[in-house]
């Protein structure tokens, strides 16, 4: 049973863990005990066997995340400042980037700045058509410390992830779309039908599997391994497991695969 916090929403639904931001009277925007209380919740989550999956959202009609919180960081030194951004890379970007289950972000409204950099962190994007996403950091004299410098080149290309980042614009739920920052886009009704769309197909296959493939695929944005030979040995260490034993008898008895995730 994953508890409820001040500023973070926990329910549970058919294997899905969803979990919301509430802080909707300051747009969401993520303050140290947020930070704090997500991650909390997703180290729970992550012993839970029963959750499959995670949807990320933001309480409220407006905003997923309006980013950092700018109040709290106003009269930061240094190495405050650096220190914000390592503890947000620990506990929540990094973290969910190779979190062992995959987390759907539902971007129902404003993604700026750390609300971005979260959504992109996150394995998968689903945005209704009201989202408006940027990271406006420079702005305020400061630039992307959440990852998003890095993570929006891998997402949109370089040449956009520029213009994006120097102009501070924000861009609306269609251009998220086309230039491939959203996987799908949806009204704000069906938002979170289609997020439990794509967690029910994930909840019937391998946890084992996936776990290994969420690695994998990031192994190969990791600039100290090579992508390919971590995909030899991981798609030879398959083959030991319980998952693969029981998908294929399932696959040669013609019936429907039980995983237990080991
Ligand atoms: N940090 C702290 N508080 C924030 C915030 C943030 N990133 N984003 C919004 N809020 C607060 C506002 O200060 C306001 O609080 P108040 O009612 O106590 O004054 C409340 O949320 C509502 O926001 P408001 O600005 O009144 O809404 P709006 O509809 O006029 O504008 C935005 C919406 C998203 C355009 C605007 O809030 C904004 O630009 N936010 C900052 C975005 C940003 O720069 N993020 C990157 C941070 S690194």
């Amino acid at each position: 049973m994953i508890m409820t916090t001040e500023y973070i929403l926990s329910e549970v639904k058919n294997g899905v863990l969803v979990i919301t931001i509430n802080r909707p009277d300051k747009l969401n925007s993520l303050n140290k005990q947020t930070i704090e209380e997500l991650h909390e919740t997703l180290v729970e989550a992550e012993n839970l066997p029963e959750i499959k999956s995670i949807i990320l959202t933001g309480a409220g009609q407006k905003a997923f995340v309006a980013g950092a919180d700018i109040a709290e960081f106003a009269n930061y030194t240094i190495e405050q400042g650096r220190q914000l951004s390592a503890t947000g890379h620990f506990k929540i970007f990094n973290f969910i980037e190779n979190y062992s289950k995959p987390i759907v972000a539902a971007v129902n409204g404003f993604a700026l700045g750390g609300g971005l950099e979260l959504a992109m962190a996150c394995h998968i994007r689903v945005v209704s058509d009201n989202a408006k996403m940027g990271l406006p950091e420079v702005s305020l004299g400061v630039i992307p410390g959440y990852g998003g410098t890095q993570r929006l080149a891998q997402l949109v290309g370089k040449g956009k992830a520029f213009e994006m980042i120097v102009t501070a614009d924000m861009i609306n739920a269609t251009d998220a779309y086309k230039w491939g920052l959203a996987n799908h886009l949806t009204t704000q009704e069906e938002l979170l039908p289609k997020c439990f769309e794509i967690t029910s197909k994930i909840a019937s296959k391998s946890p084992t599997a996936i776990r290994t493939a969420i690695k994998v695929i990031n192994a190969g944005y990791n600039n100290h391994v090579n992508g390919y030979e971590v995909e030899i040995e991981e798609f030879g260490k398959s083959f030991g497991t319980g998952d693969f034993k029981e998908g294929v008898s399932a696959f040669l008895d013609k019936r429907k695969a039980d995983f237990k995730g080991n």
